[in-house]
């Protein structure tokens, strides 16, 4: 349903189409407002969210070699950089001429960036605030460089595989026949294993899960009680997926934008999806996109993988 264009934000009318859709979604960039940053960090560092740790194993373990794949005086772009943590793990190796991180979340992508200019001086470090999902912007001054993209922390996993597919596109314009992408991705794995890395005994991530109602209440002025919400995280074995889902544990109703947004007991709001690849999955990803995966770095149990995609 249309919003009038003069009331309605763009982010407000997605948030309310999804709001009122059969199965009701928010889209998860609304998880990263200040707080929800500061509570992705905290599940980085939880026992049973084993993605973090495995994959900065692999970055320092394998920086020189992951170097020799990346052309000196590079120019490194980030999308979804977050707290900029990772990619601090191969700079020495790389040297890159500049680092673009690019993130939705204003505030914290700020406060990395200062940290970050501590830690490396001798970096040129360009901050993008936009939204992953459109066409990433380079800055004028960069547009002759070569550039290489660094997605790690299988962010990818959260993207539809269409979108997956059309990110990736995006990737392979702005880095051209010469360039590539170090992509960080998740593996399918025993099922406990990954219900548990989202249900985790602390509940940071039921925190996390519910603050996006938070972040929703501000965008929309609205009044979405977060105490008549629980959180939920289940695997769906067809589609390869972990699904997070808000639950409404009574029956309620608001009024919001104008529009009547009314749940039943029991109801959900869809607020994630996290993708695991195989190894095959990733291949296709690739050849999709104009790439061949080219080498992959993976931990002894085979939770997470770090590839390097080529440009073809
Ligand atoms: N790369 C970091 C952070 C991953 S968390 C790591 O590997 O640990 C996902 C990051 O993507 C967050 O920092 C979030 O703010 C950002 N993000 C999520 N959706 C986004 C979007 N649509 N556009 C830009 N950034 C987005
Ligand atoms: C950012 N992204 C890859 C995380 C994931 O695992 O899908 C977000 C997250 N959701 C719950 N825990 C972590």
């Amino acid at each position: 349903m249309m919003l009038s264009e003069q009331t309605c934000t763009m982010e407000q009318q997605e948030l309310v189409n999804g709001l009122l859709a059969e199965q009701k979604y928010i889209n998860p960039k609304f998880f990263y407002d200040k707080r929800g940053s500061e509570l992705f960090e905290e599940i980085t560092k939880l026992k049973e969210y084993y993605p973090t740790i495995t994959e900065r194993n692999l970055l320092t373990q394998y920086s020189s070699e992951i170097a020799s794949f990346i052309t000196s005086s590079a120019v490194i772009v980030e999308p979804g950089a977050g707290s900029c943590e990772k990619v601090q793990l191969i700079l020495d190796a790389i040297r890159p001429k500049a680092y673009l991180p690019q993130d939705v979340s204003r505030r914290f992508l700020e406060a990395a960036v200062v940290n970050l200019k501590q830690k490396f001086p001798w970096l040129s470090i360009e901050p993008i605030v936009s939204d992953f999902s459109k066409p990433l912007q380079i800055p004028e001054d960069h547009r002759d460089d070569q550039l290489f993209v660094f997605y790690p922390g299988s962010t990818i996993g959260n993207f539809e595989p269409n979108d997956a597919v059309k990110f990736l596109k995006n990737m392979r314009q702005l880095v051209n026949e010469k360039g590539g992408v170090l992509i960080g991705v998740d593996l399918q794995k025993d099922v406990s294993v990954l219900e548990a890395a989202y249900n985790d005994s602390k509940d940071v991530t039921a925190q996390f899960n519910l603050n996006i109602l938070n972040n929703v209440n501000r965008h929309l002025n609205s009044n979405f009680d977060i105490k008549t919400f629980t959180h939920k995280a289940l695997y769906n074995t067809e589609l390869n997926r972990i699904e997070m889902h808000l639950i409404s544990t009574v029956a309620q109703s608001y009024n919001i934008l104008g529009h009547e947004i009314s749940f039943n007991q029991g109801e959900t709001i869809h607020t994630e999806n996290s993708y695991k690849y195989s190894l095959a999955c990733i291949d296709k990803l690739a050849e999709e996109t104009g790439f061949k995966r080219v080498k992959t770095w993976t931990d002894a149990k085979n939770y997470f993988s770090l590839n390097f995609f080529q440009s073809v």
